[in-house]
């Protein structure tokens, strides 16, 4: 063979050559993307800081909401110190929170430092575990059941008790003032419903423990907030302001421990006396079931286990209720329809008179929607390195499921600042979610309190447009803040309705 011959193979061959390592270069690329994930995309941050000077403080779901957007239904920014992955896709929500290695909580610097890694919400590793099972037994011993039974019907009777007096108070009241607040009878009621199953006691309404116990409240939920800077910047808690808020947090934890260490004295000294009789509340659970010695049951375990079901019982059901009477009140043609169907059940009407109206549960999930009451769910935490689809998160991670976002989605819910229980009703009338509305999270930790939740909702809300027809005055209207006050939970700030008695209003009106 000649010489430019031998030259044209050797060229021919070296083509191939290149040819095939691309080939074998960019498979193994594509494995090891495959292996490693790649990461979110996401905005830049200033060192130190990072994306948090840009965050609105009083409004973080609408700054996180924007950055999806702009990046999609996956992102990550660094809140100062902290890297966060930003989920707001159902579909990728739910993918990601089946996995074991998110079930962890986010190392935010307040929740971790009051709570200790005790309790339920912010426990992790075992103790969750356990905890998590027995709770969930527990409530389901209590009634927390979906199916119909005895002790479903005793937990039905409980809450009945909270909800009459809750009418009866709106009763009176309206009798003495054209407009009157529908919280405190609500706070009142709801919270003493939440105390009888979670510590077996009740309060007066006057009570000054009680009264300070709700005040702590709703102090509390605002300043732990995760927008709170000192979650992601520790040594903020050196400035004068963040000293107070800390100070007032860890005041408020000692003193609600003394109290919760009287309440338990006295289920203890209950149970020796009934060892026999069912246990009626979450504490009688425990203490039944303690074990010396174990961390599971440890005092610190038992008190914020406490706090965790009185807190995460209260807040969120509160301020769904809230948000539902402010939008009844000015969607007079939502409230007239569904009155329409009310006012043929009896006069306290019973769940199972309740649950069959589709409109009802509607209206309710619109309320839930257009308002999330949880706007940046409640951080989950990657305890180590891994890959979630095409994603690789790092140890230390938040994950952020921005509940606002994925509830106000233009293309789920067109014009989503409308109030529409249409959306939640099938051709057929019947009641029909879609799949992007998750109000109670989904997956490992989702909120294991979520059928007594609907249980109360179902019947403070039917109960209530039963008894009276609801109007904002259109002084109030314009006052209403409708964007609420965003701490853990998202509230409404403060108003005022008029209440009038539905049988008093003609039929048609
Ligand atoms: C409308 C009412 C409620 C809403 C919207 C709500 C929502 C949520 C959400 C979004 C979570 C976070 C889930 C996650 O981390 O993935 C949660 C957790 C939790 N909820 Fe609820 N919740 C409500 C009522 C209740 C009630 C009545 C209870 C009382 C038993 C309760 C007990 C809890 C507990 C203990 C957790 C922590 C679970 C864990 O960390 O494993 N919630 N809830």
């Amino acid at each position: 063979m000649s010489a430019a011959g031998d030259h044209l193979e050797l060229i021919v061959f070296g083509l191939l050559l290149g040819i095939i390592c691309l080939i074998v270069s960019l498979i193994c690329h594509r494995r090891n993307a495959r292996l490693l994930g790649r990461a979110p995309p996401g905005p830049w941050g200033l060192p130190l800081l990072g994306y948090l000077p840009f965050v609105d403080r009083l409004a973080p779901h609408k700054s996180l909401q924007a950055l999806a957007k702009r990046y999609g239904g996956i992102y990550q920014l660094s809140m100062g110190s902290v890297r966060t992955v930003v989920l707001s896709d159902a579909a990728l929500v739910r993918d990601f929170l089946r996995h074991e290695e998110l079930t962890a909580r986010a190392p935010l610097y307040l929740t971790h430092g009051i709570m200790g890694g005790y309790g339920i919400i912010g426990a992790g590793g075992d103790i969750w575990k356990y905890q998590r099972r027995q709770l969930i037994e527990w409530l389901k011993a209590l009634g927390m059941t979906r199916k119909q039974c005895e002790t479903r019907a005793q937990l039905e009777q409980r809450i009945s008790c909270g909800v009459n007096e809750c009418v009866q108070s709106y009763e009176s009241e309206a009798k003495e003032a054209e407009l009157l607040d529908p919280l405190p009878a609500l706070q009142h009621t709801l919270g003493n419903i939440i105390n009888d199953l979670v510590f077996g006691e009740t309060y007066e309404r006057r009570d000054p423990n009680w009264l300070y116990l709700q005040q702590l409240q709703e102090q509390g939920v605002k300043l732990i907030g995760v927008s709170g800077m000192v979650n992601f910047l520790p040594w903020l808690r050196h400035l004068p302001g963040n000293k107070r808020s800390i100070r007032f947090l860890l005041d408020g934890k000692a003193k609600t421990h003394a109290l919760y260490d009287r309440i338990i004295g006295r289920c203890n000294q209950q149970l020796q006396q009934q060892q026999q009789q069912p246990k009626r509340s979450i504490l009688a659970h425990f203490l039944h079931e303690r074990q010396p010695y174990s961390q599971l049951y440890c005092d610190e375990q038992l008190r914020h286990l406490l706090a965790d079901l009185f807190g995460a019982g209260v807040d969120t059901s509160l301020a769904t209720l809230r948000w539902f009477l402010l939008y009844m009140a000015r969607e007079q043609r939502c409230q007239q329809r569904l009155q329409s169907e009310l006012r043929s059940l009896s006069e306290s009407p019973t769940l199972a008179e309740l649950e069959p109206i589709a409109y009802l549960r509607a209206c309710l999930s619109e309320a839930q929607r257009i308002r999330s009451v949880v706007p940046l769910g409640i951080p989950h935490g990657v305890d180590q390195d891994t890959v979630v689809g095409d994603y690789h998160l790092k140890r230390g991670t938040m994950v952020l499921v921005l509940q606002w976002a994925i509830h106000m989605n233009p293309a789920v819910w067109p014009e989503p600042e409308q109030f529409r229980p249409e959306r939640f009703l099938n051709a057929d009338g019947d009641y029909a979610a879609p799949a992007q509305f998750i109000p109670f999270q989904t997956g490992k930790r989702m909120c294991p309190g979520d059928e007594l939740a609907r249980m109360m909702l179902t019947l403070f809300a039917g109960r209530i447009l039963r008894r009276f027809h609801i109007q904002l005055p259109a002084e109030e209207a314009q006052r209403v803040d409708m964007q609420g006050e965003c701490g853990i939970t998202l509230a409404p700030a403060h108003y005022k309705l008029k209440f009038t008695h539905l049988e008093e209003l003609p039929k048609n009106s």
